[in-house]
């Protein structure tokens, strides 16, 4: 088995188990902070009535719902490679009475199952750092959207300053896998989470991947002290 493969595998037993808490420990672990970044993420992205996207990585289907809200009667899709994650995201477009706008794909990041030019926007929330080559994703979303349209990554970063990066990085790496624990019973699921970022890219490293795989226009927001970043990046007419 190749590294690749493992780290694929691995990143979807955590997903496949941790899916029924993910919504819960989502804001007991980022004080709700989520919820603020999707919220500047959608202000940003400016989605207009009509407009379609694929939500990437969409798990349990926050940024999905967001995404199929704004653009009301655009052809959304969301795909995740876990079936678990689709599944509470199913329940909560059923709630929604949005399951007739919104199709869930269950499908891999690295080769999206869409022909080339089809979305006004390809986003992916949190799911970047979990997959196995960056820099793959970002083109393949960047192949599935329209000229013009626009590749959008909401995800973790890393903080610079002091003294809070300290406070920060003590919280995620020392605290938060014990809270996995106690809370989710789950703690190499949660021991995960500080690990994948080490291996990730800070902001202005992920600019210049955005740019590497063509896109245009790069826009970056470091979100509460560099916890989070958005990236908006285009596809050239
Ligand atoms: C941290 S969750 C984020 C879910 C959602 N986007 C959100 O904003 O809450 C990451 C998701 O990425 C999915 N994922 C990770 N690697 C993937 C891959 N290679 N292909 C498809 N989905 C993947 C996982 O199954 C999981 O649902």
């Amino acid at each position: 088995m190749d590294r690749t493969n493992s780290k694929e595998q691995f990143v979807h037993s955590v997903f496949e188990s941790i899916a029924n808490k993910y919504d819960m420990m989502n804001d007991l672990l980022s004080f709700r902070r989520h919820r603020a970044w999707r919220k500047f993420t959608m202000k940003k992205m400016n989605v207009q009535p009509g407009d379609t996207a694929a939500d990437i990585c969409c798990g349990t289907c926050d940024w999905t719902v967001n995404l199929a809200q704004e653009s009301r009667q655009g052809r959304i899709v969301g795909l995740d490679f876990s079936e678990n994650m689709l599944e509470i995201g199913r329940q909560k477009l059923d709630k929604l009475g949005l399951n007739g706008q919104v199709q869930l794909v269950c499908g891999n990041a690295m080769d999206l199952p869409f022909e080339d030019n089809q979305f006004d926007y390809a986003t992916i929330g949190f799911g970047l750092r979990n997959v196995p080559d960056i820099g793959r994703v970002l083109s393949e979303m960047r192949r599935v959207v329209k000229p013009g349209g626009k590749v959008v990554c909401l995800e973790l970063s890393k903080p610079v300053r002091e003294p809070f990066k300290s406070i920060y990085y003590f919280y995620f790496q020392r605290i938060l896998p014990f809270i996995g624990k106690i809370v989710a019973q789950k703690y190499e699921q949660y021991k995960w989470l500080p690990e994948s970022l080490a291996q990730f890219p800070d902001h202005r490293e992920l600019a210049q991947i955005f740019k590497d795989v063509g896109l245009e226009r790069v826009e970056v927001y470091p979100l509460t002290g560099g916890v989070a970043a958005l990236h908006i990046g285009e596809k050239g007419k």
